[in-house]
């Protein structure tokens, strides 16, 4: 028997349910408009620390018909990029989410998804007329009392030139423009009218995870951070054979990165470097340009640099990661000094022990040269700190299967952590043989330095 007393809570419940989800909601769509083709419609949506789930939709003329909308608070521009499927990004709520535990502002999320799902050809084209939209807009934010310099555009994409062309409209007056692997394909020979560049902004900072395939390869800002080099990012496929991710899990790892910057989990240092090779062969370990700071940390806080940064004009940096969060290594600069008689060329393999646990570096980009009496210097990239290591093992490897094998006789090793404060870790004369691990235990490095 149905007891009809039973609904009414529960009729009661639900409308309180669906008054309180009376949030403006980002586009949906789905791969049936994408293919048809959508006309550019930009809806902007408000999320504040009061209302921090809950988007509020802003009308682009009446500026006082939101009071949620305070324009004396910073407001940051959250832009997507081509949306081949129609869908929401599924970063988009993580983002507004972090920026705002981060900091008391507007945060807008820019849903141009209508104007994005179409042709990747018809997405560019509509870039110029989402940007000078968006230009009317903060123009309008302006009359009321926004300043120009408290407004930070964080584009992914697409959304990265968008905000370039906000940017360049204003004069370059907006405070700070995040390019989140800016679109290369349609922008790569671009003039920097046509794109983004360091004039759009007081402060320009960019960071490249696919400059081979979907981003853009050249440095746009005044910091361009390459993770990985770039190119290819730790734990995305490698073949087309996994499908749709094959085509967006280096391009969409910028976004996930610099969420995870807003996080402070861990702190990833960018080397200023020319190539990634000499950053990986250890050839830009250098921070004394930027003082007590140290090198630049790449991501959200990195506005810390912004002075020196400025006076350096462009700086290119580089920086690796895992594949996972926490995403950060901890880079150790490692000094090798044989005496064997003859050169020797192969791969450095270094665990550190601690507690129990370990974390291993493999020098295996490329093989290095051993000479007597040189030293070889060498990046070696750890997946975790270690705050006291308790034990290390080396092995030394040549690859080489049919050759004899080879003893590397080691007259000292040395480690130093690239975070300062730390002690050098060394170790005097270890014999080395091909793929055998020796492991023992560091000692203080004696003065002066060898
Ligand atoms: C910006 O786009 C919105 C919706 O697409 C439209 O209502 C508004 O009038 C546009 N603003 C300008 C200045 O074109
Ligand atoms: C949050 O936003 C929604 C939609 O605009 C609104 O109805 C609701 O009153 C807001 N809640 C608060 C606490 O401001
Ligand atoms: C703007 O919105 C406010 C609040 O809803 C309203 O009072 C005002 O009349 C609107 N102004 C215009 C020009 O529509
Ligand atoms: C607007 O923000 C400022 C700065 O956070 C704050 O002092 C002020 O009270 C806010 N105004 C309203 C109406 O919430
Ligand atoms: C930008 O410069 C142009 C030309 O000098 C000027 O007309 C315009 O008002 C300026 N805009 C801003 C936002 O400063
Ligand atoms: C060492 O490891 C054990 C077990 O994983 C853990 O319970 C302990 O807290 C660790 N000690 C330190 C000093 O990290």
């Amino acid at each position: 028997m149905f007891h009809w007393q039973l609904l009414t809570p529960l009729l009661l419940i639900t409308v309180q349910i669906y008054e309180a989800q009376e949030c403006e909601k980002f586009t949906k769509l789905n791969v049936g408009h994408a293919f048809i083709g959508t006309s550019l419609t930009i809806r902007l949506l408000l999320y504040t620390r009061e209302n921090g789930t809950c988007g509020s939709l802003i009308s682009h003329t009446n500026i006082s018909a939101n009071p949620q909308f305070n324009l004396s608070r910073p407001t940051t521009f959250v832009i997507h990029g081509f949306r081949p499927t129609g869908s929401p990004p599924v970063w988009m709520n993580d983002m507004t989410e972090q920026l705002l535990a981060r900091s008391d502002i507007n945060v807008i999320v820019v849903d141009w998804n209508r104007g994005a799902a179409t042709s990747y050809f018809n997405a560019v084209k509509n870039t110029k007329k989402a940007g000078a939209n968006l230009t009317a807009f903060i123009e309008l934010m302006q009359e009321h009392g926004a300043s120009l310099s408290s407004i930070h555009m964080i584009g992914f994409s697409l959304g990265a030139h968008i905000a370039g062309f906000v940017g360049s409209s204003l004069n370059g007056s907006l405070g700070r423009i995040t390019g989140l692997d800016p679109a290369g394909i349609m922008f790569t020979h671009s003039p920097p009218q046509d794109r983004l560049d360091s004039t759009d902004a007081q402060f320009v900072d960019v960071l490249h995870t696919d400059s081979d395939s979907l981003g853009f390869r050249e440095p746009l800002g005044h910091i361009d951070f390459y993770a990985n080099g770039g190119t290819d990012q730790p734990g995305c496929p490698k073949t087309i054979f996994s499908g749709e991710s094959y085509f967006k899990c280096d391009h969409q790892r910028s976004v996930i990165l610099y969420i995870d910057s807003m996080t402070q989990t861990c702190q990833s240092r960018a080397y200023p470097c020319s190539s990634y090779k000499d950053f990986l062969n250890g050839k830009c370990l250098e921070c004394d340009q930027f003082g007590a700071a140290g090198c630049p940390v790449f991501g959200y806080d990195v506005t810390q640099w912004k002075d020196t940064l400025l006076k350096l004009k462009q700086t290119k940096t580089f920086f690796t990661t895992n594949a996972k969060t926490p995403f950060c290594m901890t880079n150790y600069k490692m000094d090798v000094m044989i005496w064997n008689k003859d050169v020797h060329w192969g791969y450095i393999t270094v665990k550190f022990h601690y507690n129990g646990t370990e974390t291993v570096a493999t020098i295996d980009h490329a093989a290095s040269e051993f000479k007597k009496y040189t030293e070889t210097k060498l990046l070696a990239q750890f997946d975790k700190d270690i705050q006291k290591v308790e034990k290390m093992s080396l092995k030394f490897s040549t690859g080489n299967v049919l050759k004899p094998k080879y003893k590397l006789r080691v007259l000292r090793i040395r480690l130093t952590h690239l975070e300062p404060e730390q002690r050098p870790l060394c170790r005097y004369d270890v014999l080395l043989e091909e793929n055998r691990e020796v492991t023992f235990r560091p000692i203080p490095c004696e003065v002066p330095n060898f």
